[in-house]
């Protein structure tokens, strides 16, 4: 097995120019798919609430939940860094409940990392996160959580103020300590911008292609979740028809009897049904 990927790993890939490569799992055979094809980042992110959970947005998902889902993709992930989204409301209220709750994220799901959504205004935050020695990776630009107050889910940093003031909020977290930023859907200049600005890696989703590396959620990326796909996606696969194939597949063969078959039941030996048949 080659060795876990650290922090220090991804702060290095942005000074040696290799591009992060990161996903998002929600469970363990995604866990196992992400560790097999050599990602360098798992993210175990709130949008779960939408793709996995079938809720509307990601504002109700619980920490309950997302240690629930974090723990089962551990185990899959060997060798990425596992990073553990921060829900709503987690870090919002006080700094030691957000030190607390990031605490509780690595001790009882055992990610590596967290997440979490937020500016300048989160700084603070960040800063005594990382103090009490967690590492974390800020998230700027379109933060779903807040997407309401955002305008919903659009593109941010549109015009000069709105832009510089998404520069600045990457400024801030890099000066609090964060390790790497997600940046999403903003127009791919600004991102370039705000990678050239700050030394620590910036990943994108929705972003352009000049930044450190690059996120995508993997249901919306292997075409397992269509209700919303965001214009920013590149499906590399479509996985639901294929999957809908086999269950209609499955649903004749049942109804028709073709399955089970010889091949796919246990055998009794002749005697032994006999014997039984006498018994009864
Ligand atoms: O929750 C998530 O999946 C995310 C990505 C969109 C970066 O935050």
């Amino acid at each position: 097995m080659s060795k876990k990927i650290t922090v220090k790993d991804v702060q290095n890939a942005k000074t040696e120019g290799r591009k992060l490569v990161m996903v998002t799992a929600y469970d363990y055979p995604f866990g196992l798919m992400a560790d097999e094809a050599g990602v360098d980042i798992v993210l175990v992110g709130d949008s779960l609430g939408m793709v996995v959970m079938g809720l509307d947005g990601t504002v109700a998902v619980t920490m309950e939940d997302m240690i629930h889902h974090i723990r089962a993709v551990v185990r899959g992930c060997k060798k990425p860094l596992v990073v553990g989204d921060m829900p709503f409301m987690s870090y919002n209220t006080s700094i030691r409940e957000a030190i607390s709750n990031a605490g509780r994220l690595m001790k009882e799901g055992g990610c590596d990392v967290i997440k979490l959504e937020g500016g300048t205004d989160f700084a603070p935050t960040v800063e005594a996160i990382v103090k009490a020695g967690i590492p974390v990776q800020g998230h700027i630009g379109l933060t779903p959580q807040t997407a309401s107050a955002l305008g919903g889910f659009v593109m941010q940093g549109k015009d000069a103020a709105a832009a510089k003031k998404i520069i600045d909020d990457a400024r801030a977290l890099a000066s609090a300590g964060a390790f790497s930023l997600i940046i999403e859907a903003v127009p791919a200049p600004l991102a370039q911008l705000v990678a050239e600005a700050v030394e620590i890696p910036v990943i994108g989703i929705g972003a352009g292609p000049h930044v450190d590396g690059q996120v995508l959620v993997t249901h919306d990326m292997v075409g397992l979740f269509d209700k919303f796909v965001p214009k920013f996606v590149k499906q590399y696969t479509q996985i639901r028809p294929t999957i809908l194939e086999a269950l209609a597949a499955y649903q004749k063969d049942v109804r028709e009897s073709t399955f089970p078959g010889p091949e796919h039941s246990f055998k009794m030996a002749d005697n032994t049904l006999e014997k039984l048949k006498k018994m009864m």
